[in-house]
């Protein structure tokens, strides 16, 4: 199975990309399912109904997301519709809304979960991945996991607790991509960050007058997603052993348009 995993897509820009783009890369690479990190993509805070729709409408199966998710509060109440296929990070406090992983409604199972460091206070996403594994099986069926985390430490190590028990570990949160792409001894695909779906001229995405004036002046500045000239692509291609469903390969498929 060919199993493709788009970094944190940023507002209007962003969505365009990703239309512009993942039909052709779908078939191009005989693509089975697709995820993407969907945080930032309503002006670069939250979802909405109607982003959610544009992106299932070009190929997208799952949407993750991460700490941004409850950035649009119209949005909240769709996370419990089991007709919307969107999850947020599983280690938020009992009764939050929403589903921190897809596993009986899909053919493949992707588990949403958020780091601890320079993050939030969570519950640790190490013992609670320890659970949700004894409800979801490898054996059955793939099983990716979106670990939505700033610090590569973290992410390296929730990769090797996990190695042999999901398909793949990547990072999302930074919007920056890694060149780490591995297979683990255990065949479990692990990348640090997928990195984004965002302008090339930004700071994570982001306009940069609103986002350095932020570090120059130690105040809160406006900060809008930088929606035109050459946009980035993030993204990794996951290929699995239909036997096992471990990992064979992980690469990088990144591109650049100019919108
Ligand atoms: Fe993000
Ligand atoms: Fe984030």
């Amino acid at each position: 199975m060919k199993i493709l995993m788009i970094g944190d897509v940023v507002g209007r820009g962003g969505r365009t990309t990703v239309k512009n783009i993942l039909p052709d890369l779908i078939n191009e690479y005989q693509i089975d399912f697709v995820t993407l990190q969907g945080e930032n993509m309503a002006s670069g805070f939250g979802l909405t109904l109607e982003t959610v729709m544009e992106m299932l409408e070009v190929g997208v199966d799952v949407i993750t997301s991460g700490n941004h998710v409850w950035d649009k509060n119209e949005f909240i109440e769709h996370l419990d519709n089991p007709k919307i296929p969107v999850i947020r990070p599983m280690n938020y406090p009992m009764n939050t809304p929403g589903r921190g992983y897809l596993y009986d409604s899909s053919p493949v199972g992707v588990v949403n979960i958020i780091g601890r460091v320079w993050v939030g206070e969570f519950d640790s996403p190490f013992s609670v991945m320890d659970e949700v594994l004894s409800n979801i099986y490898i054996d059955k069926k793939p099983i990716i996991v979106d670990f939505h985390a700033e610090a590569t430490s973290e992410k390296a190590a929730l990769g090797w607790h996990l190695d042999g028990r999901v398909t793949a570990v990547v990072g999302t949160h930074t919007h920056v991509p890694t060149a780490d792409c591995k297979i683990l001894p255990n065949g479990t695909a692990f990348v640090s960050d997928l990195g984004m779906v965002g302008a090339e001229n930004s700071i994570l995405g982001a306009e940069v007058e609103g986002s350095l004036n932020r570090f120059l002046t130690s105040r809160k500045h406006r900060m809008r997603p930088e929606t035109k000239g050459i946009m980035n692509f993030n993204s990794v291609l996951i290929t699995t052993n239909d036997t096992n469903n471990r990992a064979i390969s992980i690469e990088r498929i990144d591109r650049k348009i100019e919108i």
